[in-house]
């Protein structure tokens, strides 16, 4: 029986144990906080899929590549948006009740879908209605589950990876299989990493602490293809206090309007779309007129939308206005850009394997290339849920045990940066350092501090100047032992951090959501799509 080990608890993780399982592996699923504590359960706007009459497979997929500013892979978006009503039924089965009005299921509009095609559930609940599915599902399975049990690095043997090393649980005995206190080793025949994001890399987020981006460094480390890690999105709208709490794109499809700090609108001179213009427009536009209003945030105003409707149909989002003491109904809201999502990841095929025999990756861990430079709102659920039923199938195939072959469709050259940057690799090459612990490096990393440096310096707007400040910065520091789960996740934040600047270095033409204003070429194919 083939013993899978899956990192992670959100969508991708659970879907992944849960099929895998289904298909006779013998599943165990590692989580560092409690299960399903990841970015999942805080998923607003809902879940994207053409299911609707009116709709087609082809329509999304050329909504997905034209967000992605053209830089999407054609072949991962077909499979996406394919698949999706599938998985969509997959999800009913599993207990999943989306949200319904008078035609049936209730359809949703977000920026940049030319079809409304956002499937949601309690009103701005979707992620926290799939992920409590799932975990019941997890439940009713019988897989095993090992909570606040931090993955460390992995464990490749003779160039096959072969296991985790972890920091087990100490708090509730959970991983006392893993052996006492301190390291510990778990083997499997594969290893599936569903670690989700890496929002805390930067001072602002939408995303969960956990957000640490644990799986792509371990990966990097054991020399695993990464790419794309450039391309970070910004959610142009999170209330402009302590948290960052997200307020979804959702809340715009249903006919919110931005207005700066003289009440006025001013996206329909950026981009005709407006409000419904892809994230990385808005989020721009957002940044720079908060820059020229001396950084005073802008305001959503969804004011006409009326106290009932936006109670009913943002419960959630009304409770946190409510909570930062805005009454959003009567006022409009002050909103600023947060990192949120990952564009970029693990480099995987289409059935989730990446560049290392037995290392599979899926959801946000995972660059699929279906994202481009710049998600379409409501894909991530999907993907998670497409690319985890295809990684579920190829570890039940007999093919699973064998090395897996050239991730495919290779990452179109020229497009991506690619690491292959095993930790301690002999120097030699620029990728082989960007992970060793640099000469100098004198202090430990400290986490405020890189946060705010990734924030001033790689966040929308960036500039060979400032990428240079910042690889310079991160080069003065070195990464703690990995002793308890905060260190662990520090170390992971520096290797993070170093990639993620080496690869915005790399690219100097701006593209999606990775914007150099020292850049004389823009990439982006929208306009062909
Ligand atoms: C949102 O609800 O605005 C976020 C949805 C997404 O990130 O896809």
């Amino acid at each position: 029986m083939t013993r899978v080990l899956v990192v992670g608890s959100g969508i991708a993780g659970l879907w992944t144990a849960i099929r895998a399982a289904e298909s006779g592996c013998d599943v165990t699923v590692v989580t560092k906080a409690a299960v399903g504590a990841g970015a999942t359960a805080w998923a607003q706007g809902g879940i994207a899929a053409a299911i609707f009459a009116g709709d087609a497979p082809a329509r999304h997929a050329a909504d997905t590549l034209i967000a992605g500013a053209g830089l999407g892979d054609p072949e991962a978006v077909r499979v996406l948006t394919d698949e999706g009503p599938a998985r969509i039924r997959d999800l009913i089965r599993f207990g999943v009740a989306f949200d319904r009005d008078d035609s049936g299921i209730a359809r949703g509009l977000e920026a940049a879908h030319s079809r409304s095609r956002i499937l949601h559930a309690g009103g701005d609940a979707t992620g926290a209605a799939i992920q409590a599915a799932l975990i019941a599902t997890v439940r009713r399975r019988g897989v095993r589950v090992l909570e606040r049990t931090s993955l460390v690095d992995l464990v490749v043997d003779a160039g096959r990876v072969a296991g985790i090393r972890v920091i087990p649980g100490v708090r509730d005995g959970s991983a006392a299989s893993v052996g006492a206190e301190g390291m510990g080793e778990l083997r499997a025949d594969a290893v599936v990493l569903a670690t989700g994001g890496a929002g805390c890399l930067f001072r602002y987020t939408t995303n969960p602490e956990i957000a640490t981006g644990d799986g792509v460094a371990a990966a990097a480390r054991a020399g695993a293809e990464v790419a794309d890690l450039e391309f970070v999105q910004f959610h142009p709208t999170a209330l402009a206090v302590p948290g960052t709490p997200l307020i979804s794109e959702a809340v715009r499809g249903e006919g919110a309007v931005l207005r700066d700090a003289e009440g006025r609108r001013f996206l329909a001179h950026v981009d005709p779309r407006a409000e419904l213009a892809p994230r990385d427009v808005v989020a721009r536009a957002v940044w720079r007129r908060m820059a020229e209003q001396d950084g005073t945030p802008v305001v959503l105003d969804a004011t006409h939308l009326g106290a009932a409707r936006l109670a009913s149909r943002f419960p959630g989002i009304d409770a946190a206005c409510r909570a930062a003491g805005f009454d959003w109904a009567r006022e409009p809201v002050p909103v600023v850009p947060a990192a949120h999502y990952a564009m970029g990841g693990v480099v995987t095929d289409l059935a989730g394997r990446t560049s290392l025999p037995g290392l599979w990756a899926v959801g946000e861990v995972a660059r699929t290339g279906v994202h481009g430079a710049n998600r379409l709102a409501s894909n991530s659920l999907l993907e998670g849920a497409v690319f985890a039923e295809r990684a579920a199938r190829d570890l039940g195939s007999a093919a699973s045990a064998a090395p897996p072959a050239t991730p495919s469709p290779a990452p179109v050259a020229g497009r991506i940066t690619r690491h292959a940057a095993p930790l301690g690799a002999p120097a030699g090459s620029s990728d082989d350092s960007l992970l060793a612990a640099p000469a100098m490096a004198n202090a430990v990393v400290d986490r405020g501090e890189l946060q705010q440096l990734m924030w001033d310096r790689v966040g929308l707007d960036r500039d060979a100047e400032g990428l240079a400040a910042a690889s310079a910065r991160l080069a003065g520091w070195h990464a703690p032992e990995p002793v308890d789960r905060r260190s662990a996740e520090d170390r992971n934040l520096l290797d993070l951090a170093r990639l993620t600047v080496a690869a915005a270095m790399a690219r100097t033409e701006s593209a999606g959501a990775h914007t150099r204003t020292d850049a004389t070429s823009v990439t982006d194919e929208r306009e062909a799509a």
